[in-house]
């Protein structure tokens, strides 16, 4: 069965080159992701098409209205009987990270409400009990970009969308530990050498400079993974 993502937005035409191009595409031609949408506007009832309203209360921006993002939320919905794990992107959310990606690329059905403007009215959130996640601390004008990092991190998760490459996936984050450093031809650049043991043909030594590699990287560019990971690695051995 494949996955199926539906996006609800404003700007459709946002994602076309994105699910139109490599992986994204590449999951979708080989059936084991559909990409489904739905314009929010099309659900506005008034004559100027309102998706947002001023917030009560005042401030700036505009707040985005709940009856059009329910009524859009319930069409695209009927439209499968798989169960939609229901998505906001919103920098009031969880933070993304690859544990976040991997439960979700379990899912059958995943469905992304992207919003513009300065926010949600809060039952929205209340009424369609989504799970929110950020992309990371800083604001973006909406959420699609949000939308198709979730969904580029998820597709290539998905077994049969890498094939071969997906080995690569194991070595990195999974096990909390940042990527080693990788070289290929040719051996000297601009009197930038590569490593020795790279060119040695012994497997096991590079392995363990790889490992070596990736702790020393993540303890001094990631201390909050460095922590994370030394003490599940006390758990395992200790
Ligand atoms: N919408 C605006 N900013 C965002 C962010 N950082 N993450 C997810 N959605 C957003």
């Amino acid at each position: 069965m494949s996955l199926r993502i539906d996006i609800l937005t404003l700007f459709p035409d946002m994602f076309g080159p994105f699910i139109g191009t490599s992986i994204p595409k590449r999951a979708a031609d080989k059936g084991l992701v559909e990409y489904q949408f739905t314009n929010i506007r099309d659900f506005a009832t008034d004559a100027h098409k309102s998706v947002d309203d001023k917030p009560f209360g005042g401030g700036h921006g505009m707040v985005m209205m709940c009856q059009t993002m329910f009524d859009a939320v319930e069409s695209a919905e009927k439209q499968d009987d798989r169960p939609a794990t229901r998505v906001v992107l919103t920098p009031q959310g969880k933070r993304l990270d690859q544990a976040m990606v991997e439960d979700l690329a379990k899912k059958p059905r995943i469905l992304m409400i992207a919003g513009r403007y300065e926010g949600f009215d809060e039952r929205i959130i209340e009424g369609l009990r989504p799970m929110e996640i950020s992309i990371g601390d800083y604001v973006l004008s909406g959420g699609e970009l949000a939308a198709m990092v979730l969904i580029d991190a998820i597709v290539r998760l998905i077994p049969g969308v890498l094939g071969a490459e997906q080995g690569s996936i194991d070595e990195s984050f999974a096990d909390g530990l940042l990527e080693h450093p990788q070289y290929t031809r040719p051996r000297t650049y601009r009197e930038m050498s590569v490593p020795e043991v790279l060119l040695s043909g012994d497997h096991k030594a590079i392995a363990a400079w790889r490992l070596e590699q990736r702790k020393q990287r993540t303890q001094e560019r990631r201390p909050d993974l460095w922590q994370a990971y030394l003490q599940n690695d006390d758990g395992r051995t200790g």
